[in-house]
């Protein structure tokens, strides 16, 4: 299964600044090859970004959006709003929505409901606070995240499906887990989409690691056999930075 690595930018850039690091990634295109390369701005970004990634093998993401398709829903973004602009996949759940934007697990599962309809690919995000890993709980936690979420669909539902494990204590600390968290989260991922879905979804999920992942400590993410690619924060600011993670785990990856 090929490598899926995504740039969250979260809150930064600008439309003129996106359409600059677009640019810059589409003239280098060329050195991402064999690798889902996906940009992910912020709503005021999309359309720079879209109209200079058209035509590329570079895919576009969103980093939210709303479950419902219109409606009296003051500040929100629905699904359809984000096809307009050749939106491809969209991230869910991510901690920094669940723990400071109060999302909780029944607004990520009818989100989830949406990408499905409107073919959206869902970027799962998943990962447990400092406080639950202290006390032993982060299986519990991935496993409770992950039922809410997909508990109910049926089979096959998901085209495509890849699930982020992002430790929340390691997101934007400088402080990654070690590819052994990852390696652990990933097979339980597998375990339960296995219990619901089969064996064949079970193998066809992607899994991503997140959380200060950059050039230098992805090739022990991307070496795993469980491990799909990565979800990156603070690293994909920057165009150089950015395709020295993508290569790096190329590499790591043999692929
Ligand atoms: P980080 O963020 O790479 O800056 O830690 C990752 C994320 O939150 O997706």
């Amino acid at each position: 299964m090929g490598l899926i690595i995504a740039a969250n930018w979260k809150m930064h850039k600008s439309a003129s600044e996106a359409e600059t690091f677009c640019r810059e990634l589409r003239r280098r295109e060329k050195e991402l090859q064999g690798v889902e390369v996906l940009v992910c701005p912020p709503f005021t970004a999309l359309a720079a970004a879209a109209e200079v990634l058209a035509g590329s093998s570079i895919k576009l993401g969103a980093q939210n959006m709303f479950w419902e398709d219109k409606g009296a829903f003051t500040g929100e973004i629905s699904p359809l709003m984000l096809k307009d602009f050749g939106v491809s996949h969209v991230i869910i759940g991510h901690s920094e929505r669940r723990h400071i934007l109060g999302e909780d697990d029944a607004a990520i599962r009818r989100k989830l409901e949406a990408a499905l309809r409107h073919g959206l690919t869902p970027l799962l995000c998943i990962g447990e606070k400092e406080e639950e890993r202290d006390q032993g709980e982060t299986g519990a936690v991935l496993e409770r995240q992950l039922r809410a979420a997909l508990e109910g669909f049926e089979p096959g539902a998901f085209k495509e499906l890849v699930v982020a494990y992002e430790p929340v204590w390691a997101i934007g600390t400088g402080r990654a887990a070690s590819p052994a968290d990852a390696d652990n989260a990933a097979v339980l991922v597998r375990r339960l989409v296995e219990q619901l879905w089969g064996s064949e979804a079970a193998s066809a999920v992607r899994v991503q690691y997140g959380g200060s992942v950059n050039a230098g400590n992805i090739g022990g993410f991307a070496a795993l056999p469980s491990i799909d690619g990565a979800l990156v924060g603070g690293a994909s600011l920057e165009v150089d930075s950015f395709i020295s993670l993508i290569l790096a785990a190329r590499e790591a990856a043999g692929c």
